[in-house]
């Protein structure tokens, strides 16, 4: 007899009415992303396709997925962080959207991968990822379920990285696009969100005052940017470490320091990874960091700062949720926010609406884009259509009330010759 497959997993769907309200409230600050919505109802582009999510379960996360179910899609969501999910949300999506949502905040590793499970048990079409473990999971364990899928999306810089490396290594089984590269994701999302999401996460799990303080932020791609942008803003001291060294002097003429990790570890009191390399932070620097120092995590993956190799030295108390002590030998501590995960979605609530609204109306446009030209696509790794970028703007400019100048004919013809010049 074939197995039903589970409806859901989730913390309490008693939460749900909490749940409801923070995806309306969401909701208000996601306009480009409601105009498609009610074009999706109209339309049905994605109906009689499956659609297999994982992604940080949060409210507008839900207004994506309640976007593709408008759309046709049957919809299932698992977590792509075990402490991403906010649980009344879960509830809600369950209880009021009938969405299969598999996840629960502070899950263990092996749930992690069963809701994974959960998700694909109704095999999907299309895949939407944030950090690719959906998609190397179909490429590992269920590589049975591979033959139907049609395509995917990737929102996140560690994940398409990690999918060019099995499209050059020739193992990638279907076309993936990739939100991230999207200017109306990454120069929004990355920088605005994570510049602010990851300050809030260590200002609501500590309370610590920004003003004075020396803040490193490991890393100056978008997010480090946007990180490094907020920190200034609040009256630190910023200093840049960096392996590029374009990147290093943009940094310095933001108004940062730069120096290498050796260097800002003895002079830091909060720390910020965002290189989505593995240890930024190695273990000779939190030894050398000064007593009390506060280090956190914004890239997607847990390996940035190394713990285990803390946890096999340090003594560790937990102080207040979100907020580790990790006492050394020598008698200096040093407190790690979140686990070492994202502490934007850990310790705070990721991104505001109001740039995710551009992420996900990329991801909703993308999915359309998918089933419309899945047999003219090939398993690669492909950036966002231009048209669906530029579309992404223009409505978001529409819903803030502002209109821009178009070019004149004179100007148009200007751009297009060469004759004339001094
Ligand atoms: N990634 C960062 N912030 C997020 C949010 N608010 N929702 C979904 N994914 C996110």
């Amino acid at each position: 007899m074939a197995t039903v497959p589970l409806s859901h997993d989730v913390r309490d769907l008693s939460l749900a009415p909490d749940g409801r309200r923070r995806i309306e409230w969401a909701d208000t600050q996601m306009p480009v992303l409601r105009t498609i919505r009610e074009r999706f109802e109209r339309e049905r582009p994605l109906d009689g396709f499956n659609l297999a999510a994982c992604l940080h379960i949060t409210s507008e996360t839900a207004n994506l997925a309640i976007t593709l179910q408008a759309g046709g899609a049957s919809v299932r969501l698992c977590a792509s962080n075990p402490l991403s999910t906010n649980d009344e949300v879960a509830a809600s999506l369950v209880a009021d959207f009938e969405i299969p949502v598999f996840a629960i905040k502070g899950e263990d590793e092996s749930t992690y991968y069963q809701h994974i499970e959960g998700a694909v048990a109704i095999p999907p079409h299309v895949t939407m990822d944030d950090g690719a473990d959906l998609v190397t999971t179909l490429h590992t364990r269920r590589r049975d379920l591979l033959a139907r899928i049609v395509g995917g999306t990737e929102e996140t810089t560690t994940g398409v990285v990690r999918l060019r490396s099995m499209e050059a290594s020739g193992v990638l089984e279907y076309p993936i696009v990739a939100v991230n590269q999207a200017d109306t994701k990454h120069l929004f999302d990355n920088r605005y969100g994570t510049g602010q999401s990851a300050i809030d996460g260590i200002i609501r799990a500590t309370n610590v005052l920004i003003a004075g303080r020396t803040v490193v932020v490991c890393g100056y791609g978008w997010c480090g940017r946007g990180v490094a942008s907020r920190a200034h803003g609040m009256g630190a001291n910023v200093i840049v470490t960096e392996v590029d060294p374009t990147r290093a002097i943009e940094a310095v003429m933001e108004g940062s320091r730069v120096m290498t990790m050796a260097e800002a570890a003895r002079v830091g009191d909060i720390f910020v990874t965002t290189t989505g390399n593995i240890h930024a932070i190695g273990i000779e620097h939190l030894r050398s960091m000064h007593d009390g120092a506060i280090v956190a995590n914004a890239g997607h993956f847990n390996v940035e700062i190394d713990i285990d190799a803390m946890e096999q030295i340090a003594a560790k108390r937990r102080m207040r949720p979100f907020v580790d002590e990790y006492r050394f030998p020598d008698g200096h501590c040093v407190f790690l926010l979140g686990e070492g995960r994202l502490v934007n979605l850990a310790a705070a609530e990721g991104h505001p609406a109001a740039v995710m609204d551009m992420s996900f109306a990329n991801q909703a446009l993308c999915a359309e884009y998918l089933v419309q030209n899945a047999a003219s696509l090939d398993r690669k790794v492909y950036d966002v259509p231009t048209g669906i970028d530029r579309e992404v703007a223009r409505l978001k400019l529409v819903s803030l009330g502002m209109e821009i100048d178009v070019l004149t004919a004179e100007q148009r013809q200007y751009l297009e010759s060469w004759e004339l010049g001094t």
